[in-house]
């Protein structure tokens, strides 16, 4: 592998992963859909269980190494390994790192499934505890520190209400309860946060947002350290088995080259309308990190180099009111996910089964608003005749 480091990160961006196909001379990296390779003559050295070589796709493939590659230069880590999707990966890392008996710190508002897998999977399957914790004050991460506690795991900014958790502050209160953390980084990408810079040891991306970027493929990766991801390949990918299609692994690689450009727009575009939000009559509340108002805003500036693209806002309305203005909204779509090309838009009523750990503003509902590539301007004014046709 080339090094990088002496380049810029558009530089990484576009070149990190990339280069000429032997055979053909391709400029482009080739789909690879096959599942299995022709194998040497000798085959006594192979490691059937290993991810060395080309083997058996579910062991590792080009395209993923390829993909590999590039996140893991965006990140400056050791290693990284690609999966199906970013629960995929977060699941890997977990059951890599974590056994019976082993207890975990997990963000509040973290990410459904997280929530899921540490509220029911993982202590009802394997008798591994987890204790939800506000990590926006790291005081509460200290307190939860029990003996067994092996993980630390946070979500900055948080999904979805965007709370900010002080990475350093988490990576000394777990380092120092002989706990490692790790971050979910989806909500800031690489672009916008480093978190191996700030004491993590491992960071996990959803792909399937941002470092896509088209909402056309699943995806996720794991960063860090050589020595656990190995264990990880063999333990979680190899035989578990959640590898991801070399089709996505090539869309996520193409769609990455631009993370660079089109994170510095978002960031832009999406500090414009929390402003503008936050200076309407018709909101309740806003939370970006990117504006002073958001708890925790001073953090988000010391580890953060751009606010991202997920804003969370209220309005003044009833439930009615707030469906009723989503269903106004002509350019913006109500749909999950986050880090596409178009804006979405998602409303989270009083009724969401995770209402009882959101922030008080956030309790009475909210929307989740991830901004898109249009043009600020007309995200604006679609908000804004979407207000004026529901009365606010
Ligand atoms: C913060 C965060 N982490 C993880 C995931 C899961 O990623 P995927 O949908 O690729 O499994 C999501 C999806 O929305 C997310 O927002």
């Amino acid at each position: 592998m080339k090094d990088y480091s002496k380049y810029g990160i558009m530089t990484k961006a576009t070149h990190a992963g990339q280069g000429v196909d032997e055979d053909t001379g391709a400029i482009r990296r080739s789909i690879i859909m096959a599942n299995s390779f022709k194998l040497p003559d000798d085959l006594s050295q192979l490691d059937w269980s290993g991810s060395v070589g080309n083997v058996y796709t579910r062991n590792g493939a080009p395209n993923e190494r390829w993909l590999e590659e590039k996140v893991k230069v965006l990140h400056e880590a050791e290693d990284c390994v690609v999966l199906a999707s970013g629960v995929a990966a977060l699941h890997a890392l977990f059951f890599t790192v974590l056994k019976s008996g082993d207890h975990a710190i997990i963000s509040d508002n973290c990410y459904a499934a997280v929530y899921r897998q540490f509220t029911e999977l993982f202590p009802d399957k394997f008798g591994i505890e987890g204790t939800l914790v506000d990590t926006s004050d790291p005081q509460n991460i200290k307190d939860a520190v029990r003996p067994n506690t092996k993980l630390v795991h946070i979500e900055t900014p948080g999904n979805p209400s965007l709370k900010i958790t002080d990475i350093q502050a988490a990576a000394d209160i777990a380092h120092e309860a002989g706990a490692i953390l790790t971050v979910d980084n989806t909500f800031a990408s690489p672009i916008d946060q480093l978190p191996l810079k700030y004491g993590a040891d491992v960071v996990v991306e959803s792909l399937t947002k941002y470092i896509n970027g088209s909402g056309d493929s699943l995806g996720g990766a794991v960063v860090g350290p050589k020595e656990l991801l190995d264990k990880l390949r063999y333990e979680a990918q190899v035989n578990v088995g959640g590898v991801i299609s070399p089709f996505a692994a090539w869309l996520i690689l193409r769609g990455a080259a631009t993370l660079p450009l089109r994170m510095k727009y978002v960031n832009d575009s999406s500090q414009k309308i929390a402003e503008w939000l936050e200076g309407y009559p018709g909101t309740r509340f806003v939370w970006y990190p990117g504006l002073p108002s958001t708890p925790n805003h001073e953090v988000a500036k010391k580890q953060m180099t751009g606010y991202g693209g997920v804003i969370s806002f209220g309005i003044k309305g009833t439930v009615q009111q707030h469906f009723d203005f989503v269903a106004k909204l002509k350019l913006i779509t109500s749909a999950v996910s986050l880090g596409h090309d178009e804006t979405l838009i998602l409303y989270l009523s009083p009724e969401d089964e995770r209402n009882y750990l959101y922030p008080e503003p956030h309790k009475e509902g909210f929307y989740r608003f991830a901004i898109g590539l249009e043009d600020t301007e007309d995200i604006i004014e679609d908000l804004r005749q979407a207000f004026e046709q529901v009365g606010l």
